[in-house]
């Protein structure tokens, strides 16, 4: 395809979205039980990867950027990921503590907003995860420096190499340099399409340490 049939097929394409409303009657009382009811149904879809998420970190220069990661577990109201501590969204979280996670399941035509700030769990937690890790993840994070310019992909399997020969035959420890972040949310929304672009948007906003819901214009 060449980029000016790219551009016209993405600029004619419409697609209007079913007709399956989201009420507030029908929300729960908590964003996160809310969340444990939309995520059943995702399985019940069959949603790849339903825990994925894309995450946003900002840097010292007020510049964004997006990844996707496994959302793992949920601790004290967090929303738990796994990471570099040294990669690109490891040194944002440490100028900046803001960050939003997007869920997006287009089968379902559903899109999950959360809004909050991100710190690190306690180092039981991410070595209770690290441990139950595969054995050939835990030798991944200790080769990966993750986000760093690599010469070669040679240069990738060398370095695996040589951390495998390391821990022969021992238990793989989980390095410093690696552990999991908690998102705590203020904002949590639940968007749900809907007909001619009026989708239903439920918004939870933490206020005094209680969850208050409204409905927003799409
Ligand atoms: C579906 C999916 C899930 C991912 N999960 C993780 C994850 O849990 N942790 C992680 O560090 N990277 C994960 N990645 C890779 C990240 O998207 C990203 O490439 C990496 O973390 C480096 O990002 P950074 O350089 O912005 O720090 C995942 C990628 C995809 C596509």
């Amino acid at each position: 395809m060449s980029l000016n049939e790219l551009k016209k097929y993405i600029n004619s394409k419409r697609r209007d979205f079913a007709d399956k409303p989201l009420n507030e009657q029908e929300t729960s009382n908590n964003p996160f039980d809310q969340y444990a009811v939309w995520f059943q149904e995702a399985l019940a879809a069959e949603i790849l990867d339903p825990y994925a998420a894309c995450v946003s970190t900002v840097n010292q220069n007020g510049q964004p950027s997006s990844r996707m990661v496994y959302i793992r577990d949920i601790i004290d109201q967090g929303f738990v990921f796994y990471t570099n501590y040294n990669s690109s969204k490891g040194l944002d979280i440490e100028v900046n503590k803001n960050g939003s996670f997007n869920i997006f399941w287009g089968e379902l035509e559903r899109q999950i907003r959360i809004n909050g700030e991100i710190e690190k769990v306690s180092p039981k937690v991410s070595d209770a995860y690290f441990n139950s890790r595969p054995r050939a993840s835990q030798l991944g994070a200790w080769a990966s420096s993750q986000s760093n310019v690599l010469k070669s992909r040679e240069e990738l399997t060398h370095k695996l190499n040589e951390i495998t020969k390391q821990f022969e035959g021992k238990k793989v420890p989980r390095p410093m340099h690696w552990g999991g972040y908690r998102l705590v949310p203020n904002l949590i929304e639940f968007w749900q399409g809907r007909p001619s672009r009026l989708h239903d948007r439920i918004v939870y906003t933490k206020i005094n340490d209680k969850w208050e819901r409204s409905r927003l214009s799409p």
